[in-house]
């Protein structure tokens, strides 16, 4: 119940489930392409989102001394691959410092060498207090970690026991992944990442139907629109290119409204990413053909 209450990237994850667990309050997520606040003059979107959090979260609804962190995707995932609004992180980490918040990154998608670096946070400048892992951790085996600073782990043993932890398949398995994104991957997601995005960019300059592609390393959206000019989401295209794509050997994934998730594995080469894009422009040919 805890870890549902935390997500928000599309309602019908909470649908069911009500009531929530008490005391987790959601804001905007720093979305530079869909900003939903309205910032001050020169005020970089990033900043304007944490001057939301202080002004009118901590300002009128929570207590600063009763919050004990906030947990936040360094890049959103599930929400639709978004990266962050400039000058969001650094503005978060001096408010988290302000008033004794903890600052907890989900590095569940984006971590473990994916964006070309261990963390996606270290792309943006600051240390979190506590991070956390899976997926990527153990090559499909079930593995979670949270990782925290020693001052936060104190806790007496077996004070957070469970009955697979510390599994020793899922174990061994990390420990070689860990092995190869540090001999080869991290490398590999930084540099085929790039490519792709630039390739990526490409595409769009052909392709009206894609209003935005971002993202780091390996972490790529793609968000398809009705309209450049309105960004309104097109998610039936989204989806016609996803079963076209599928239909042409193609296995893709969306996430948020409107918008396909490229994350593949870490050790993917230039060649098969070429071999993907092939399929993936065809499929948007098809499907704007098809409207
Ligand atoms: C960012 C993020 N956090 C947490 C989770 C949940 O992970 P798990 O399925 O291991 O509970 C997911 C799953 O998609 C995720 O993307």
């Amino acid at each position: 119940m805890g870890a549902v209450t935390f997500t928000a990237s599309k309602n019908h994850y909470h649908r069911g489930f009500f009531p929530l667990m008490n005391g987790v309050t959601h804001v905007p997520y720093p979305d530079p392409y869909r900003p939903v606040l309205q910032s001050l003059p020169g005020e970089p979107y990033g900043e304007t989102v944490v001057r939301y959090i202080e002004e009118q979260v901590l300002g009128k609804i929570l207590p600063p001394e009763d919050v004990a962190g906030i947990l936040v995707e360094p890049i959103q995932g599930e929400g639709g691959y978004i990266v962050p609004a400039e000058g969001f992180f650094p503005a978060l980490r001096q408010l988290c410092d302000r008033y004794g918040i903890l600052l907890i990154v989900d590095e569940v998608q984006s971590g473990m060498g994916r964006t070309g670096k261990w963390w996606a946070i270290e792309h943006f400048g600051v240390e979190p207090d506590i991070v956390c892992a899976a997926k990527g951790i153990a090559s499909g085996l079930p593995l979670g970690a949270m990782i925290a600073r020693k001052r936060l782990m104190k806790w007496p043993k077996g004070s957070h026991g469970n009955t697979f932890g510390g599994n020793p398949l899922s174990c061994a398995a990390a420990l070689a992944t860990i092995e190869l994104i540090g001999s080869e991957y991290l490398q590999n997601a930084a540099e085929v990442g790039t490519y792709t995005l630039g390739k990526l960019r490409e595409m769009s300059l052909r392709h009206p139907s894609i209003g935005d592609v971002r993202g780091i390393g390996l972490m790529i959206g793609i968000e398809f629109v009705k309209d450049r000019q309105t960004r309104h989401p097109d998610e039936k295209f989204r989806d016609k290119v996803v079963d076209l794509a599928f239909e042409h050997g193609l296995l893709l994934l969306g996430c948020g409204k409107s918008v396909i998730r490229i994350s593949p594995p870490l050790c993917i080469t230039r060649q098969e990413v070429d071999e993907g894009l092939e399929i993936l422009e065809r499929a948007i040919y098809l499907a704007e053909e098809a409207c």
